[in-house]
Formats: C-alpha cells, structure tokens, sequence
C-alpha cells in the first residue's frame, strides 16, 4: 500500500511540474483514470485517517480552464471531466499555504513548514554575499565558486550528483531564467542539457542566435530532492529563496537587456511566490525585475508535452517580443513561424 502511495505521490510531482511550466489542462484516457479512481479508492479504504479529500464540486478553477481549447478540440470535454480528479491530487499534496489546516497539521509541524518531502533537511535563510569587486569574468568566477561549495547547495544533492550555477555570454542581452536543475543537468552540471533544454536550443536557434550568445540560468541551483521512484519535485518556497540571491549576483552581473523567465516556477521566484498566478495571465507582456523587462513564457518541457501550433505559437510570440526589445532583425519568416 505504502508502494502505491509512492507511486501516485510521483504522479502528484509531476502533475505540479506540468502545472508550474504552464499546463492548464491533461487528457487522460478513460481506462487510465478508471485506474486512478480504484487506487485511490483502495488508499482512502486503507488508511481512512490519511485520506486523499473527497472529490467536491466539479472544478471550475482557472487552472484547469481551456487556453488552447481550438487546438485539443474534442479532448476538451474529456479534459474537463478529468480535473477535478487532478486538482484533488495537487490540493492532497500541495504546499502548506494552499493545503487545508488538518492535513498541515497531520503531515507535523517538524518540517517547519516548509513543505518539504520526508527526509529533506530543512532550508535555512540564505547567507548575504557581496560580489568582489572586478571585471565581468572574475566576479562571475568568484560566484560561481562560491555557489558550487555552498554547504547548503552541497548538503542537498544527491551521491555523485552536481551543483548547477547559470552558464553563457556574461555580455547576453537575453538571460534564459529556468527552474531547477532535472536529472541530466545534475550529473552534467550544466543548466538545460536534457530534452527540455535541447528544445531551448531550437528556440534560441529559431531567432537566428547561438546558445552561446545567450546567458542561462536557474531560480534553483540543486534539483530538489524527494523519495519518488521516478519524476522530479517542484522547488517549495524555502529552496527558491534560499538560491534566488544567486540568480540575482549572476543577473547583476551579466546585466541583460532582457529576462525570459520559462514557467511559473521562475515567474514565481522573481516576482515573488503567488499560488494565484496563471500563466494565460501573465504571460506576452512586460513585467520589470530589478529594471530589467520581464517577459514570462511557458518552460520548453510544455512544448514536450504540447505539440501543437498553437501552443509552439504562444511562446514564440513572446520570444519575439523578447528579439524585439533586444533589437534582434526578425524577418517575415520568423515572424510567421506557427501559424495556423
Ligand atoms: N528545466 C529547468 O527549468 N532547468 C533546467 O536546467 C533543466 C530543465
């Protein structure tokens, strides 16, 4: 039984990754969430003090809302029907700010509230640094060095696995803002070196510039840590706090014209966490960090997820708001890629 919780607890992360890079809607097919049903029905059977909360009222919450509902046409209704199996999930999970009272308190105050899996040691505030004085490369250097033998950083990867501090031209006008590090990137060490990243790469190639032209970087310099057999976990509060100060030494340094910030985890670590914030909402226009204009987009590992035009559209609108703003030629080509 304690398998299978595992289990749809990883089912749980994953849901959440997909929602914090963008993801409104997940289509299921029908014997699978058939499936889902009986095991959770076999859970709440089971272990009635620790039940996963009734299914309410059939959900109507913005995260679930249709945005690209022209491009899923007759998934739709099926999507719908599905959503209030789904958001009962994120909700059983979800941090203590947007979980209900008892569950917070059933889970034990011992992990401080940070929302932290079991076995996670708790993230401390971060310790204030000051940038050495110096030319681009050796403050960039210094910091680089100092968040790789970070004893927090250190403490919370796994055997063998690596610190990963932001990578690129230290004179980039545009400064990719991910998330945290997955697999691929922590045994490499470098941010968006995986699938997702290699779909960056087409983005990046896609406006006639090179990777190495650009900066990336990451709100999280670890992947966050959990006791699932498989999936990642979305960085709670506490983690993004303790590594923004990092992003933000590599922003001062770098100094970009412009910040893209790919999903809601990173919208959320530089605009301050909001459990409200949607991407349909917030994403195409220009937001400001630090003086620098913000431009929010859905992260590429939705694209993995979302093939469709319009979906691939969306986000190449606001990388080209992004090329424009940088003063990037854009051709009539470019301008029109996806559409229809
Ligand atoms: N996703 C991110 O947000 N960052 C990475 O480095 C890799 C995947």
């Amino acid at each position: 039984m304690h398998a299978m919780r595992v289990e749809l607890e990883a089912v749980v992360n994953e849901l959440k990754r997909w929602r914090d890079a963008g993801e409104d809607a997940v289509y299921l097919e029908p014997g699978t969430l058939d499936a889902v049903r009986a095991k959770v029905a076999e859970l709440r059977a089971a272990a009635p003090d620790e039940a996963l909360p009734e299914n309410q009222a059939r959900d109507t919450s913005p995260a679930f809302e249709a945005a690209s509902s022209e491009s899923r046409g007759s998934l739709r209704p099926r999507i719908k029907q599905n959503a209030d199996v789904i958001k009962d999930f994120l909700q059983q999970s979800d941090s203590p700010s947007t979980a209900p009272k008892k569950k917070v308190a059933k889970k034990g105050a011992a992990k401080a509230g940070q929302g932290l899996p079991p076995g996670v040691k708790e993230i401390p505030s971060p310790t204030p640094f000051e940038l050495p004085e110096g030319d681009k490369q050796a403050r960039w250097n210094w910091l680089r060095d100092h968040v790789l033998g970070d004893p927090v950083c250190q403490e919370h990867l796994r055997p063998s696995k690596q610190v990963v501090f932001g990578v690129g031209n230290l004179d980039a006008d545009i400064f990719f803002c991910g998330e945290a590090p997955g697999e691929d990137e922590e045994m490499q060490g470098e941010p968006f070196v995986g699938k997702a990243g290699q779909l960056l790469n087409k983005i990046i190639s896609a406006m006639g510039v090179s990777r190495e032209q650009t900066y990336i970087g990451n709100i999280m310099n670890w992947r966050p840590e959990h006791d699932k057999p498989f999936g990642n976990r979305a960085p709670v509060e506490a983690e993004i706090n303790y590594c923004l100060p990092y992003l933000i030494g590599q922003l001062e340094i770098v100094q970009p014209k412009v910040i893209v910030a790919l999903g809601l985890t990173a919208a959320n670590g530089l605009l301050g966490f909001d459990p409200e914030r949607r991407m349909g909402k917030v994403r195409g226009q220009w937001l400001e960090f630090s003086g620098v204009p913000l431009i929010i987009t859905y992260h590429p590992s939705y694209l993995l997820r979302n093939q469709a035009n319009s979906a691939k559209r969306l986000v190449w609108e606001d990388i080209l708001l992004a090329m424009a703003k940088v003063g990037l030629p854009i051709s009539e080509k470019q301008q029109g890629y996806f559409k229809g």
